[in-house]
């Protein structure tokens, strides 16, 4: 499974980047405001990183809109997908954008029927976003399950990217699903790194080790 990191923070990128783990970023609206920083300037310096996928989302409501803004964002660098919101607007865009060789990375999907229409208008990824749907005493992974038994029904290539990932059991309970990517903040990736029997075990082959005769 990919995993991803869902900021828009450079320096939290670059430091997955250099453990070797990162497959991708995510941004939306919310992650890019907290940078306070002009947007395209942000994306370009991710991109520089040299991440090969990095989601970057429309803000036009206007399948038109989207449309243009698609184009421009796309064009910034290679690595760029487009990010279009699940609305009857963003189908019409995703549909259009796809046609013309744009990943589109299809979001705030909270349905299986909203990802089987992600998949037909051609989206590269669908985006469930299964903690908010846990906010609300909905069962998120559920949500996975449903999509990846349907896409895996028909052949579907569109891509599941779970979203919306709040602690570390969501990416594992993603991967036994087989999803395709995880996108989670950088302290749910950094605590995938670490366990406490990992740093118990490794201060005492330390210690054992200067017991060792060195010459
Ligand atoms: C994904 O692309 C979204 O940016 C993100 O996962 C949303 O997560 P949140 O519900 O924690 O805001």
């Amino acid at each position: 499974m990919k995993l991803f990191l869902d900021t828009a923070s450079v320096t939290e990128i670059r430091t997955m980047w250099e453990l070797g783990i990162l497959d991708g970023v995510t941004t939306n609206p919310s992650l890019v405001a907290k940078e306070g920083r002009r947007f395209e300037e942000v994306l370009r310096e991710i991109c520089a990183v040299g991440v090969p996928s990095v989601s970057a989302e429309v803000v036009g409501t206007a399948a038109d809109q989207m449309i243009v803004e698609g184009r421009h964002l796309r064009g910034i660098h290679p690595s760029i997908y487009v990010k279009c919101p699940m609305t009857p607007d963003g189908l019409k865009a995703t549909k259009v954008l796809a046609a013309e060789g744009t990943r589109v990375n299809m979001t705030l999907v909270f349905s299986a029927n909203q990802a089987l229409l992600a998949a037909k208008v051609g989206a590269a990824y669908v985006s469930p976003f299964i903690g908010r749907l846990d906010d609300q005493s909905e069962d998120g992974m559920e949500l996975v399950r449903e999509i990846v038994t349907i896409y895996r029904n028909y052949h579907v290539k569109t891509e599941i990217l779970v979203a919306s990932v709040r602690h570390p059991v969501h990416v594992l309970e993603a991967a036994k699903l087989g999803a395709d990517i995880a996108t989670m903040p950088f302290a749910v990736m950094d605590k995938l790194v670490h366990h406490p029997l990992t740093d118990i075990g490794l201060a005492r082959f330390l210690k054992d080790w200067e017991k060792v005769p060195k010459a």
